[in-house]
């Protein structure tokens, strides 16, 4: 009998948003010049809204926290950081980044009411069916005063375009990561953090285009001479306000009471 051939297994296509992508990309997450490198620059820019805290052991929720980008930005402010993701590979290296995490799901999250001085919902609404079930628990989460802040992609076609159309062609960004139909209407998201008590003031963002366009040839370049963008000491693209929320957009507010 002949020895069967190697079969080479090729990459599983998965559903778009399937968050089993999440798994498979597992060692992008920490990669500077990854498939995830703009998770890093919005975590920098999310992180700048987060103002040191305001009392010792104040605790900061990161729903949908990944890997826990957000860690490295967060350091010296003096928050406790929690995580809460569904993605079991994901949390592991948030752990080891210095996140407590928790396995759950967004839209059900086993801590206590008003537990949080800070929740951050950072690139995970348009990944959520029930986007509104996790501003629910993100408001529910927060005690009175406590700051929201977030960042999404809007349910404008412009946002298909940019985010799914045009961005998922380019090497940076996963192909099939978006759902489209999941994007997170502006105005909607307002009126749903009224209802349940936080006021949130919207502003859009983009990558400052110089800074990526370079940083993209840098990435190249680095490929080509083995030396990782990001690991030579040039800076990352910075992530800029933008009059428009039609495409990616920052929110913040603060829970009455
Ligand atoms: C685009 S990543 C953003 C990760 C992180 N917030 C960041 O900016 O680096 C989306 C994350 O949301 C998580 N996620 C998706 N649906 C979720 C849900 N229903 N509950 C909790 N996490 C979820 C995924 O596992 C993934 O880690």
């Amino acid at each position: 009998m002949r020895d069967a051939a190697p079969v080479s297994t090729p990459p599983r296509v998965l559903p778009p948003n399937d968050p089993r992508q999440y798994d498979d990309l597992a060692g992008e997450w920490w990669r500077p010049d990854g498939a995830f490198a703009m998770l890093h620059w919005l975590a920098r820019a999310r992180a700048a809204m987060v103002p040191p805290a305001s009392r010792p052991g104040a605790l900061l929720v990161d729903l949908g926290c990944g890997a826990g980008l957000l860690a490295p930005h967060l350091a010296g402010k003096g928050y406790r950081h929690v995580g809460v993701d569904i993605t079991r590979s994901a949390l592991d290296q948030a752990a080891a980044h210095g996140v407590t995490v928790v396995n759950a799901d967004a839209t059900a999250v086993p801590l206590v009411d008003g537990c949080a001085d800070v929740v951050s919902a950072g690139e995970v609404l348009e990944h959520v069916p029930q986007w509104r079930r996790v501003v629910a628990e993100a408001c529910r989460l927060l005690r009175p005063g406590g700051l929201l802040v977030l960042d999404t992609l809007n349910d404008t076609v412009l946002a298909r375009l940019v985010a799914v159309e045009i961005s998922e062609r380019l090497p940076t960004v996963p192909r099939g990561i978006h759902d489209p139909r999941l994007f997170v209407d502006a105005r909607e998201l307002v009126a749903e953090c009224a209802r349940h008590g936080v006021g949130l003031r919207l502003r859009g963002i983009r990558p400052e285009l110089p800074g990526t366009l370079s940083w993209l040839f840098r990435r190249m370049r680095g490929r080509i001479v083995g030396r990782p963008v990001g690991t030579d000491g040039s800076r990352e693209p910075r992530i800029v306000p933008t009059r428009s929320t039609a495409v990616l957009y920052q929110g913040c507010g603060r829970r009455s009471g």
